[in-house]
């Protein structure tokens, strides 16, 4: 059953991040998003960092911050290192724009402080620009106030973001509606050929993204789709892969609990009969790129699609044809709202992506910096006719 709320009409998307010590980012200055994103850069720079920032405020809304620091052991190595104040902190800054209001704005920022080597929500603000009219605001540290419901937060690991996400105020308003979306449908994903080949409860918890990070619900996330959409997944998959005749998912059998599984449907000539006939194969003897490309396509035929799709090393396990025509659902995917961030290590992924989607990220003296690799003045000296691959492998560090 598709749960999200109203699906926006506005097309939101993040326009600008401000990460401060978080992680390998200290200061930097203020990024700039796009609706399609590509991030390059050295090992160790911040590509990571920055979608991490984001997954973090998405498994605090999901469950709390306690939970979103378990994968890093605790909130105390996400604080960047530098400087550290009398009590050390990060602070993430987000603000939405609307494509179709360019006036329209609206800014969260929230700050967590270490105490006791756990996660305190110390400051939380949610205004809308124009009007200046303030969602969330914080009274004291700690407190935060949801001041149309008046409700106050005290929960040192919880956001008052994630009571307005997940909450329906009435009267309705739309950007609580669209915040409510949005993260509902925010996905990151770290892919892994045998988390994909593991199965999964046949459907998905509500508080669950519409992939996990490794992929493991994948088939939990075929069970949602409608005819159509498996169609057009098929499709898809069948455009990189042209044996590819259908999608199935196992029954759970033994009722709810059990974990179900996931198969493609092969043409494959067959000896003993004349012709060609069609063989289920299950997941886990797909080979590793066919798992990959299915459950990345699968997010992008669901509807609605994911309203923030982050991939890491995009080009994982996946031949040069089969990236480009991801690259290429991926870019349809944001032209159709979906905001895409994708990082990379590979060069030759620039050459097939806008220049100015891409996202250099390095380390100057030891500080992150996040910068449109069009704007490197090293990288307008090139001949305009060298592909930018070919160009950013040439620059000085
Ligand atoms: N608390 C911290 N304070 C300062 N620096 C940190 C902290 N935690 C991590 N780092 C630095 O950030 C780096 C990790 O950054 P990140 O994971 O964003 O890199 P990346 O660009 O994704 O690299 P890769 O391509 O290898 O995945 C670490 O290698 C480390 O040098
Ligand atoms: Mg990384």
């Amino acid at each position: 059953m598709k749960d999200d709320h109203i699906v926006p009409t506005q097309n939101w998307r993040i326009s600008e991040l401000i990460l401060e010590r978080f992680k390998a980012a200290f200061q930097p200055e203020p990024i700039q998003l796009r609706q399609f994103n590509v991030i390059i850069g050295r090992n160790g720079s911040g590509k990571s960092t920055l979608l991490e920032a984001l997954q973090w405020l998405d498994t605090t809304i999901r469950t709390d911050a306690r939970e979103a620091s378990e994968r890093y052991r605790g909130i105390h190595d996400l604080m960047n290192l530098r400087s550290r104040t009398r009590v050390p902190y990060f602070e993430l800054s987000i603000k939405w724009q609307s494509n179709e209001l360019s006036e329209r704005t609206i800014r969260y920022r929230t700050r967590v402080t270490e105490e006791e080597d756990l996660p305190r929500i110390t400051i939380e603000e949610l205004e809308d620009l124009p009007s200046r009219r303030h969602y969330i605001s914080t009274t004291e540290p700690g407190a935060r106030l949801i001041s149309d419901a008046g409700v106050t937060i005290l929960d040192a690991d919880r956001l008052a973001l994630a009571t307005l996400a997940k909450t329906r105020f009435e009267p309705r308003d739309p950007i609580l509606d669209f915040l409510g979306s949005f993260w509902a449908r925010a996905v990151f994903l770290r892919l892994s050929p045998n988390r994909l080949a593991t199965g999964s409860l046949a459907t998905r918890r509500s508080i669950e993204p519409l992939l996990d990070e490794e992929g493991q619900n994948l088939p939990a996330l075929l069970n949602e789709l409608s005819d159509d959409e498996r169609q057009a997944l098929v499709e898809s998959v069948r455009e990189i892969l042209s044996g590819i005749r259908g999608v199935l998912v196992s029954k759970a059998e033994l009722g709810r609990d059990t974990r179900v599984h996931y198969s493609l449907l092969e043409r494959m000539p067959y000896r003993g009969r004349a012709g060609m006939y069609q063989f289920p194969i299950p997941a886990w003897m797909l080979s590793e790129g066919t798992r990959r490309l299915t459950a990345i396509l699968a997010l992008l035929v669901r509807r609605p699609g994911p309203s923030i799709l982050c991939i890491e090393e995009i080009e994982n396990g996946l031949d040069p044809w089969t990236v480009r025509a991801i690259l290429r659902h991926l870019q349809d995917a944001a032209d159709n709202g979906t905001q895409v961030l994708v990082t990379t290590h590979s060069p030759w992924v620039l050459d097939e992506v806008p220049i100015e989607s891409i996202l250099l990220v390095r380390r100057l003296k030891g500080d992150t910096r996040y910068d449109p690799l069009q704007s490197i003045p090293e990288m307008k000296s090139f001949d305009p006719r060298i592909p930018p691959g070919t160009r950013y492998v040439q620059l000085s560090e």
